[in-house]
């Protein structure tokens, strides 16, 4: 193997750039030579590609974003696209590629597999949604961000006696929702995987009231329902004001923590080494602490299951 590539594509996560580093260096290390396609498959698609050194991936082990930047490509799901993509990959002459990204892209890489181009995806999104890997890069600098900014939030809840909702990203996932509202001792989380009702929750602020709570901060997953529309019934409900905070792509930002940076450097190592060994149409996962592979297919006929111990353990802990 002389020259592989690699893109990041989908929304961008942070960690992204240490497993860039890593997929560079560990290749270089092993005498192939590294092309980094530009905003993702849009990238592939219009040529925007340049081969990276040693150098191009100093000083970013630290930095959030995606050096290569990020996209995400209509045209690339189109048969046209996929014909497109795999003519320019043969004039380039990559003979791998690695794909960092969510599920979205990893539908993408999938293709490419099947059309017989030696591809291995890394899990990078904030969203931690992917099925068969219990970690995406980027979710525990989300979830930090989150908790950051819901310490700051308590400070003025307890002074004003006050109902805040905190919505967090996660379009169909409460993975962030659920983390980091354990790890802020939030007295609601509220999530897509678990239904709930208007009256349950007023039942539960003003429980928490009468209890002697000094503020109830509620932490609604985007997919979990309208925060207007949650403020507007708990006020003709309870006759409560809350406030609401989006927090937003605040929580795509940011500098990778440090478990964020090595979990993207041992995937991007064993990218390479997958790579290197002939091995394709593969996904880098994280199970109980160890790095596992799993064939790409697999992660699209499974469902993640979703974590309903912790969720108990932050119902009991929120009371
Ligand atoms: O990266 C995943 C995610 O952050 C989701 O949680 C969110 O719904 C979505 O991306 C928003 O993406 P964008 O605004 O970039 O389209």
């Amino acid at each position: 193997m002389k020259r592989i590539g690699v893109l990041t594509s989908g929304g961008d996560a942070p960690g992204m750039n240490a497993a860039i580093r890593a997929v560079v260096r560990s290749a270089i290390f092993n005498g192939v030579e590294v092309y980094g396609i530009k905003r993702g498959y849009t990238g592939l698609l219009a040529k925007d590609y340049a081969e990276m050194s040693l150098r191009s991936v100093g000083d970013i082990i630290h930095r959030g974003g995606t050096i290569l930047r990020t996209a995400r490509s209509e045209e690339f799901k189109t048969k046209e696209g996929v014909e497109k993509a795999l003519k320019n990959i043969e004039e380039l002459g990559i003979e791998g590629l690695v794909v960092i990204g969510g599920d979205g892209s990893f539908r993408g890489a999938l293709e490419l597999a099947k059309r017989g181009v030696p591809v291995i995806g890394i899990p990078g999104t904030i969203d931690n949604d992917i099925p068969c890997t219990d970690y995406t890069i980027g979710f525990d600098t989300a979830v930090n961000t989150v908790v950051e900014a819901v310490n700051k939030i308590r400070d003025t809840a307890t002074s004003h006696e006050r109902t805040f909702i905190i919505e967090v990203m996660g379009r169909e996932s409460g993975y962030i929702a659920l983390y980091s509202g354990l790890a802020c001792g939030a007295e609601t989380i509220l999530i897509p995987e678990k239904p709930y009702t208007m009256k349950d929750l007023c039942d539960k602020i003003m429980n928490g009231y009468k209890r002697g709570k000094l503020h109830s901060i509620i932490i609604l997953a985007e997919g979990a329902g309208n925060a207007y529309e949650v403020r507007d019934k708990i006020k003709e409900i309870t006759g409560l004001e809350s406030r609401i905070i989006v927090l937003g792509h605040l929580q795509r930002g940011g500098t990778p923590t440090a478990f964020d940076r090595i979990v993207a450097s041992k995937m991007g190592g064993k990218a390479v080494e997958l790579l290197l060994e002939g091995i394709s149409g593969k996904m880098v996962g994280w199970v109980k602490g160890e790095i596992v592979v799993v064939d790409l297919e697999k992660v699209f006929s499974t469902k993640k299951p979703f974590d309903d111990e912790l969720y108990e353990l932050a119902n009991v802990l929120a009371i």
